[in-house]
């Protein structure tokens, strides 16, 4: 049996609680994009092997957590499938883990349940498939409409086959599509950026996410940018194409509403806003992270381990923390300055240095409120530190 997982169904007392959600993760894909260091296993690669066995992992996961959540009255606000690819493995596989967070919370009546898709894996059948087992947001990997920066980025799609996944999903059923992209990557130029958002907003989906590519130590893109093959990326390009994008998305009705984000209103992921907001969450899968009730934790990175923990009844975490006060705060500035909703600066004890971040131009009046100015976004980090420690 696992471990009881402290008595978190009782901790903090049932009123006022934050929604509780659920984040799974699929760590298989079919071959490693250059870029990535998450956690995830490609075929020949020891942990593959673990893909049949991963179903029933995740399951008895959610049957320990209901343990250790013993009491907890929440139904599941919402569910994130992430990975790796999580359209790599059957929809069964997913509907089976959907379906046992249901059986054993419930789903709130307008539970959001996202499923990361690369385009390469979208067909038809599949949409069907997800919408009857339950999914009702699609966020599609499309990265770029570039074909040297898919390249650059060893994307195993192409511009159309991004665009027609994405053309597909709404005819589908899926009236919730966000599309993943990266700007910033050596060989990309304003145009080509410009043309990659314009193609995005063209597909007529109704979210983007679009991050800065990330040079991440131990992957292949770290080793070409030290081997001189590939361009390092260059912070006033990237900003000046996160400045290109926010034109263009909000141009085209969808304004920003986290740092990274920018939806039509009423289409943003109500998952991650949860995350920014400090609502509970409880990871599924190998390496995936849980925070509740102030209580933070992981599981073991490899599926192996994790799986081997959940078929004998161990307890599949591998390191915990109890978040003491100065640290739920520094995390709370963090994320709730990333959100166009603004924050109260008074009641995050931020007050002091809103004064001179206003004079900078980094931070604005949003009604009762105060929120990042755009060069405040593309300061985000810097304004954070400030407003933790405004000597
Ligand atoms: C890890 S992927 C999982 C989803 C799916 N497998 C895919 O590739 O689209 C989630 C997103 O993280 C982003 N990402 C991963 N590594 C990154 C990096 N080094 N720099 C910037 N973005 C990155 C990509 O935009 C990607 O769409
Ligand atoms: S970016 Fe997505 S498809 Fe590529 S290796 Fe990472 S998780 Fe897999």
């Amino acid at each position: 049996m696992v471990a009881p997982l402290l008595s978190l169904g009782r901790a903090g007392g049932v009123n006022h609680r934050p929604a509780l959600r659920f984040y799974v993760h699929v760590p298989y894909c079919a071959s490693r994009c250059g870029y990535c260091d998450f956690n995830t296993y490609i075929p020949g690669e020891e942990g593959r092997g673990s893909q049949s066995q991963w179903r029933g992992a995740a399951v008895a996961e959610v049957v320990a957590a209901r343990r250790a959540l013993d009491g907890d009255p929440r139904p599941v606000s919402s569910v994130f499938f992430g990975g790796g690819t999580p359209t790599l493995l059957p929809v069964t596989d997913l509907a089976a883990v959907l379906d046992s967070i249901a059986a054993h919370f419930g789903l709130s009546e307008d539970a959001e349940v996202t499923v990361e898709a690369n385009p390469e894996n979208i067909t038809p059948g599949l949409l069907d498939d997800l919408l009857t087992a339950g999914v009702n947001r699609l966020s599609i990997g499309m990265q770029s409409a570039d074909p040297a920066v898919l390249d650059v980025l060893d994307r195993r799609h192409r511009r159309d086959g991004a665009v027609r996944a994405a053309r597909m999903a709404a005819p589908a059923g899926f009236d919730r599509v966000s599309l993943d992209l990266i700007y910033g990557t050596p060989g990309e130029t304003d145009d080509s950026w410009r043309d990659t958002v314009r193609t995005a907003v063209d597909t007529g989906i109704t979210h983007v996410s679009a991050y800065a590519l990330k040079v991440e130590a131990g992957t292949a893109l770290a080793r070409r940018v030290a081997s001189g093959t590939v361009a390092a990326p260059d912070d006033d390009e990237a900003a000046a194409r996160y400045e290109i994008a926010d034109d263009l998305l909000a141009a085209a009705g969808l304004p920003w509403y986290e740092i990274s984000n920018w939806a039509v209103p009423g289409h943003e992921c109500r998952h991650n806003i949860g995350y920014w907001s400090g609502d509970d969450w409880w990871g599924v899968g190998p390496g995936a992270h849980s925070h509740v009730a102030g209580v933070r934790w992981w599981n073991v990175r490899h599926p192996t381990r994790w799986i081997a923990a959940l078929s004998t009844g161990e307890d599949p975490r591998d390191g915990q923390e109890i978040l003491e006060a100065e640290q739920r705060r520094t995390e709370e500035v963090m994320l709730a300055v990333r959100l166009a909703e603004g924050f109260d600066p008074t009641a995050l004890g931020a007050g002091a240095a809103v004064r001179g971040l206003t004079e900078q131009g980094l931070l604005e009046r949003a009604g009762d409120r105060w929120r990042l100015t755009r060069a405040g976004r593309l300061l985000a980090d810097r304004v954070t530190l400030t407003l933790l420690d405004p000597a």
